[in-house]
């Protein structure tokens, strides 16, 4: 579902990133480990094409990324991949509705508010649809952030730090919310994370940093 071959990447002189080999199947999921500056948000980044990289090839679902042309690239990231950012990334002047309307109008499927309320509901967020970002709470925010990455059942979700600053109760409902999420749209779940608190709740690792 995701391969990575002989993957490098480097902002500058340095090489920040590589991953010689690895795949990830449909439905798996993983933890994306190693320290600070190790490279889990580049990757996370490369994964969801908004950095190109600089040598090798990802493939998703069969489909080289690394050599689609922006809006090609555009249009299936909108289309197959989720990405849950550690800041909600919502636009602040339209409402919650409107949000989750402009995810699937990007990624050009027909707009379907049964959809939007179906997700809503799974995330407990039904009743917010007019709300604006600012009027809602920081934990309703981020199940929205996620519900717009689930919106049009990803190939791939793909999440940052999604528990960082959240209390024990809360960082194990984002990831039973996450898990169930990627779950229900059968996606590969790719979370880059140095919370100790989630190391045990999953078995597939990727442990960045430790190469030579
Ligand atoms: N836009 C950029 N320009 C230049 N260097 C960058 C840029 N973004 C990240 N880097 C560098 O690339 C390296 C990897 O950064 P990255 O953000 O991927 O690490 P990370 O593993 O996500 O770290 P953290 O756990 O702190 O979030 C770091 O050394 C960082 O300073
Ligand atoms: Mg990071």
């Amino acid at each position: 579902m995701i391969h990575v071959e002989d993957l490098h990447h480097r902002y500058d002189a340095e090489t920040t990133l590589a991953l010689p080999d690895w795949q990830a199947q449909k439905g798996e999921h993983w933890l994306l480990l190693g320290p600070s500056g190790s490279g889990k948000t580049t990757l996370l980044h490369l994964l969801a094409g908004l950095l190109r990289p600089e040598r090798g090839r990802i493939s998703i679902n069969g489909e080289e990324i690394s050599a689609l042309n922006g809006p090609d690239m555009d249009r299936f990231r909108a289309r197959h991949i989720g990405i849950v950012f550690q800041r909600p990334h919502l636009l602040g002047h339209l409402s919650v509705a409107d949000n989750l309307r402009l995810a699937q109008y990007l990624a050009e499927l027909p707009q379907e508010l049964a959809r939007i309320e179906a997700v809503l509901g799974q995330l407990g967020l039904e009743g917010l649809l007019k709300r604006r970002p600012e009027q809602l709470s920081q934990g309703q925010l981020q199940r929205v952030t996620l519900a717009r990455a689930v919106l049009n059942r990803p190939t791939v979700l793909l999440a940052d730090e999604p528990t960082a600053n959240l209390d024990d109760a809360h960082c194990e409902q984002v990831l039973t919310l996450l898990k169930e999420q990627a779950a229900a749209c059968e996606a590969t779940l790719v979370i880059a994370t140095h919370d100790q608190r989630v190391k045990s709740a999953f078995k597939h690792r990727l442990i960045l940093g430790d190469q030579p």
